[in-house]
């Protein structure tokens, strides 16, 4: 990201790659691909976008709801050139990066959040170190946490140092040792190459957990010669001495930036797979003196504290209150021409591990427009071959209307995604000249200072906070904004990234319709087998002898298309197939779930005929419990009763002459309306409350309003006796969801 193709890092990775890298038209990463079998290039930009988008889709899938917000992590060491490239990338998607988060403080952040017991903020602030090593880079960091504050001290890091280089280190034991043994060159062959890889990584892995020795077997590796060798732990350490012995440098340097004695620190949190090797993690201990901890999840850290800083930066979500202050990895300093004589002021404004954000005010004095150049100032700590960060023209710059020079104030700002700018400038007018010249710009800087801007929020930039001095009431002045033209290492610019936000647009959408069309296919090849598979078991009854080898053949003659000339065809031809299939295949799937069905729901029908058939006699008898039921009513209820007795009859008779292959006489949906007609006629008759009988009762304050009545309870005892029906009777029941809280 954000780097030339002939970037020596570029070139070096170049030569790892199962893909070719190409020079861009602007001297940018390309990657050569088969898209639509054809070969395209895309930028580095475009293939991280492609990324997100999957990101995008899965988090979306996941959450059911459109996703816009995201932050996104990048390695400290991460230059401006780097992170613009990444936030390009976010672009293209079209997902708002809320904050390109460094990773050791998305840890930090993931840390801190959950711990309840960090010290109050008047007690000493506790210190934690992280340790991450991941598949490409080591990193670590300090932080001084407080219960509601977590502040970067400093971070340092091998930018070179990861799993990936142990697995190098077995990849290349195990080459010669083929060449020797088998005669054959791995690195002659790129598939088998990767296949190595991965298989040294599986070995890596046990031998983490097992010292003894561990084979390496893999099956027809090349030319169908199968290959197999074996490593132990300790020779695996051997092996890898020179990278364990990387470890400390980056923990020496961290120390000594912070100036940081190991007993300071608290903890030593790891994270990231290599962090898993033995030897790593002994040698991290054996560094601060003590054990390491493992309360973070290893792969997941970083991702969770993102996660975390994109709920606390959106409205959506309520997060306690936890400010996160994070530090310049790289210290970066203005260069310009003074005026009068011909000579360069530079001037570091941000040293190493400054807070961030940050934005700070410069005063020049300058009679016309000028030039300032950012730069990091110590290039041997940047892996990054370029120093310069940017050159920035303040415009419009002129003397005042005494010839003097003007005062131009200029904000300069590392931003919440620790990318450096030049946000704004503007000339005060008219100013009393206070000083003579070419001020001394060094000592208005610190006097300008201003504090972090500690909710990360960039919509101040613009305006709003003026400095302090501009409001002094002695002269009054003007502030008159002035426009910047900045000339950034590695920009993509507008026009570039708007034809890549139209092609990621158009590749989404193909994407799509390819989806579409292989969910259609997918549906007839599904239709197929699962259909099949019935046709000789559960639904073999249900279609007759002729039929059943009509449909067979076409199922097997599908199978044979979808194979052959049906293998690539636009989505309707497909589900055109699907139609024609279930033209055949629906009756008999109905002709089966009716036969399913049907015997349930007429026992149901019966039971509830048989209820209502009881009252029915029990009010003939003059049963207590239906006396109060009107003798018409209860009228209705028989003739219901019996005509729907009669129907079931002549229901089950019909079918009864009906074989399983033959359509059904009666359906379910039939015999579900009837059971629906009787119960709308007899139910609410037959559950006619009794009229109250004003019955003498002891006074009982407490119950006066209530209804209760001791009646009541037999009413009670009655509905528990009745049939449940479809939930009916225990509405409750269907307002319960049970949640799965995770
Ligand atoms: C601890 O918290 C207080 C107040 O919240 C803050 O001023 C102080 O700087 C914090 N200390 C650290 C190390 O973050
Ligand atoms: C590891 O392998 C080396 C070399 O093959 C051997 O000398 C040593 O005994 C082995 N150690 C273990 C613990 O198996
Ligand atoms: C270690 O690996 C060896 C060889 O694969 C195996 O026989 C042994 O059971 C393993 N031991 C443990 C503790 O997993
Ligand atoms: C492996 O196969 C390739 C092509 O089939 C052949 O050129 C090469 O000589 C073979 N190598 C060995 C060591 O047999
Ligand atoms: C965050 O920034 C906004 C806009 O600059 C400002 O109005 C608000 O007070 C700030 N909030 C905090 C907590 O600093």
């Amino acid at each position: 990201h954000g780097r030339a193709f002939n970037d020596p890092f570029v070139q070096k990775e170049k030569e790892k790659l199962s893909y070719d890298l190409v020079p861009m038209k602007n001297g940018g990463v390309g990657v050569k691909v088969m898209y639509m079998d054809e070969e395209h290039i895309f930028s580095v930009e475009q293939i991280s976008a492609m990324l997100l988008t999957k990101l995008k889709e899965t988090a979306e899938s996941n959450l059911k709801k459109p996703v816009t917000d995201c932050v996104i992590s990048v390695p400290s060491f991460f230059t401006d050139a780097e992170r613009r490239s990444l936030l390009d990338a976010a672009q293209i998607v079209g997902l708002n990066c809320l904050r390109l988060m460094n990773d050791m403080t998305a840890v930090a952040l993931n840390y801190g959040i959950y711990k309840q017991d960090l010290p109050a903020p008047e007690e000493k602030p506790r210190i934690v170190v992280f340790v991450d090593m991941g598949h490409s880079a080591f990193q670590v960091s300090a932080c001084a946490f407080n219960k509601s504050k977590l502040k970067v001290l400093g971070t340092a890091f091998d930018p070179f140092l990861g799993g990936r280089n142990f697995d190098g280190k077995l990849v290349d034991y195990f080459c010669a040792e083929i060449k020797s043994k088998y005669k054959l060159d791995p690195k002659a062959k790129v598939r088998a190459l990767l296949r190595l890889y991965q298989e040294c990584e599986k070995l890596k892995k046990l031998m983490s957990s097992n010292s003894t020795d561990i084979p390496l077997n893999i099956e027809c590796f090349m030319n169908d010669t199968d290959v197999s060798g074996k490593m132990n732990r300790s020779q695996f350490e051997e092996l890898c001495a020179d990278l364990l012995q990387r470890i400390e440098m980056p923990l020496l340097s961290l120390m000594e930036q912070t100036q940081l004695k190991v007993e300071d620190v608290t903890a030593v949190e790891i994270v990231g797979g290599a962090t898993r090797i033995p030897a790593v993690k002994e040698r991290i201990a054996k560094f601060f003196g003590k054990d390491v901890s493992t309360t973070l999840n290893a792969d997941e850290a970083i991702a969770r504290g993102c996660a975390l800083q994109c709920a606390i930066l959106s409205p959506a979500f309520k997060v306690r209150e936890f400010s996160v202050t994070d530090a310049t990895p790289f210290p970066i300093s203005l260069l310009w021409n003074t005026e009068a004589e011909d000579t360069e002021g530079v001037h570091e404004v941000f040293s190493r591990n400054h807070a961030a954000p940050f934005s700070k005010v410069l005063t020049f004095y300058r009679k016309g427009p000028f030039e300032l150049e950012a730069f990091y100032s110590d290039p041997n700590g940047v892996p990054y071959p370029e120093s310069k960060i940017g050159r920035y023209i303040i415009q419009n710059v002129a003397a005042q209307k005494d010839g003097e020079k003007s005062k131009v104030k200029v904000k300069v700002r590392v931003n919440t995604h620790g990318i450096f700018s030049v946000s704004t400038a503007s000339m005060v007018e008219p100013v009393k000249s206070e000083e003579s010249e070419d001020v001394n710009v060094e000592t208005e800087v610190e006097s300008q200072d201003q504090r972090p801007i500690e909710n990360s929020s960039d919509t101040n930039e613009k305006k709003g906070d003026q400095p302090p001095e501009a409001k002094k009431p002695k002269i009054k002045v003007k502030n008159v904004d002035l426009p910047i033209e900045a000339n950034l290492v590695w920009e993509l610019g507008k026009e570039l990234l708007n034809m890549y936000i139209e092609t990621e647009g158009k590749m989404i959408m193909q994407d799509k319709l390819e989806k579409e069309r292989n969910d259609a296919k997918n549906a007839v090849e599904e239709y197929v087998y699962e259909f099949r598979d019935k046709l000789s078991g559960p639904y073999e009854k249900f279609v007759c002898e002729k039929d059943l080898q009509g449909f067979s053949a076409l199922l097997t003659e599908t199978e044979g298309w979808l194979y052959e000339e049906g293998e690539d065809e636009a989505k309707q031809v497909y589900v055109d197939k699907l139609e024609d299939l279930k033209k055949l295949g629906t009756p008999i799937e109905t002709r089966y779930q009716e036969a399913e069905e049907r015997p349930k729901l007429l026992e149901e029908l019966g039971h509830r005929l048989q209820y209502y058939a009881t009252i029915a006699g029990e009010f003939r008898n003059k049963d207590e419990k239906y006396i109060h039921i009107d003798e018409m009513e209860m009228m209705k209820v028989e003739k219901c009763v019996s005509e729907v007795v009669e129907w079931m009859n002549n229901a089950v008779s019909a079918q009864a002459k009906k074989s399983l292959d033959q359509d059904p006489a009666v359906h379910s949906s039939e015999i579900k309306a009837k059971l629906q007609e009787l119960n709308n006629v007899c139910e609410p008759v037959v559950t006619q409350p009794k009229p109250k009988v004003d019955s003498p009762k002891e006074e009982n304050p407490l119950n006066e309003r209530s209804d209760f009545k001791p009646e009541d309870m037999g009413e009670d005892e009655k509905n528990s006796e009745m049939p449940q029906q479809n939930g009916e009777c225990h509405p409750s029941d269907q307002n319960t969801i049970s949640m799965d809280l995770d």
